[in-house]
């Protein structure tokens, strides 16, 4: 390892380098969620490290010594969810801002709430994704296309065909559930609630089922001239913005269930069923978000950016908790009036506009 240690400081990660010593001692058997701090590294960062320097889990190690091929599909799989969560909740006060930290998501990861059930599902979903599209690309020999959706098949008699290549979710799939669910305990909820384990694993499978509720039927059509006497069809992922729109959605209609650790206060509202499995769940209401609170690892929405016409989050009366806002006035340039003159020059005004922008007291 001192060897390879050198190498790295030599190539200027040196601050990485520090970083990855300090996860390898402070990362025990059971950090089974920090494989998600893969995402916040730059592409290419990893090439210089080996599997055994990545602040994995025991099991995970082991599943990328393995398949050394795959950890570059980690890392876009957790870069992508990390992003789109940030996407579905840039009008939200809770923002999915990140740290820079293992836990990436902080306190988020622990809290049981609704926010913590997104991470989890949008993380597996993101690493099925991932994978799956190095297969469909034809990256890795151990898994392709989906081998019975491939010539012949389909219904003839309809004009359409299974051809091209169809994305075959079953190997990522399965591959998220060898990486993620580390812990191979019965998540069963006979005994009348969750464990937190139970309610991560459930949710991580919630997002699974995502890329495979989100997928459609792509056709192309042949023929002379595109008469479409021929068509091919194949299956498809849903691009990953769809499958992160169908997780918020999830997210809202998220069912509160029993937290067993904390038997002695069920509450009546708490479901004692089992859920669907398309369903996110969560144990404990989500603080408001509104003020900071540094214990709780709430940002707080003071200085972000409102728009004063929405009534959505983004609104400045929901997103600033009637706290009010500041206006600053900015001044934009831009070029404007562009025209064409023969030959080749495009000639542009410089057009000043002031725009009223507001953020939250
Ligand atoms: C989230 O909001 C905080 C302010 O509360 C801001 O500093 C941060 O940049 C935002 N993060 C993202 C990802 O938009
Ligand atoms: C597949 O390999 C090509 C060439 O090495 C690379 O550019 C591409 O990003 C890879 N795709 C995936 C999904 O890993
Ligand atoms: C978990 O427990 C349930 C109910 O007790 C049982 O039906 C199921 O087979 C168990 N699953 C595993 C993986 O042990």
């Amino acid at each position: 390892m001192e060897k390879e240690v050198m190498e790295i400081r030599i190539s200027g990660v040196r601050h990485m380098c520090a970083l990855i010593l300090l996860l390898i001692s402070a990362c025990p058997l059971s950090c089974a969620g920090t494989w998600m701090w893969l995402g916040m590294t730059s592409a290419g960062a990893l090439e210089k490290l080996s599997c055994a320097n990545l602040p994995l889990s025991q099991r995970q190690r082991e599943l990328c010594r393995k398949k050394p091929f795959l950890l570059p599909s980690i890392q876009d799989g957790a870069r992508l969810a990390i992003s789109e969560c940030q996407n579905q909740f840039r009008h939200e006060r809770w923002n999915c801002s990140t740290t820079n930290e293992l836990s990436v998501f902080g306190h988020e990861l622990t809290s049981g709430t609704k926010e913590t059930a997104f991470i989890y599902a949008v993380m597996a979903a993101g690493l099925v994704h991932a994978v799956t599209r190095s297969c469909s690309q034809g990256n890795t020999t151990e898994c392709g296309c989906d081998p019975k959706l491939r010539g012949g098949g389909g219904v003839a008699a309809e004009g359409w065909h299974w051809g091209g290549c169809s994305d075959h979710i079953q190997y990522g799939t399965w591959f998220s559930r060898k990486f993620i669910d580390n812990t191979v305990k019965n998540t069963s909820t006979t005994r009348g609630g969750y464990t937190l384990l139970a309610m991560n694993q459930h949710n991580t499978e919630a997002g699974r089922q995502a890329i495979d509720k989100t997928m459609s039927t792509d056709c192309r059509c042949h023929g002379v001239s595109g008469s479409c006497a021929v068509k091919t069809c194949w299956r498809t992922m849903a691009a990953f913005e769809h499958v992160g729109v169908y997780l918020k959605e999830r997210y809202e209609r998220s069912v509160q269930v029993l937290d067993r650790s904390k038997r002695k206060t069920r509450r009546k509202e708490q479901r004692h069923l089992p859920v669907d499995k398309h369903q996110l769940i969560f144990f404990n209401k989500s603080p408001n978000y509104c003020l900071e609170d540094r214990r709780r690892g709430v940002a707080g929405t003071r200085g972000r950016r409102c728009n004063r016409a929405s009534p959505g989050p983004d609104g400045c009366n929901l997103l600033c908790c009637g706290r009010g806002y500041n206006t600053h006035v900015v001044r934009h340039v831009q070029r404007c009036e562009c025209k064409f003159v023969w030959c080749c020059y495009v000639h542009c005004r410089r057009c000043e506009s002031m725009n009223d922008m507001h953020t939250c007291k």
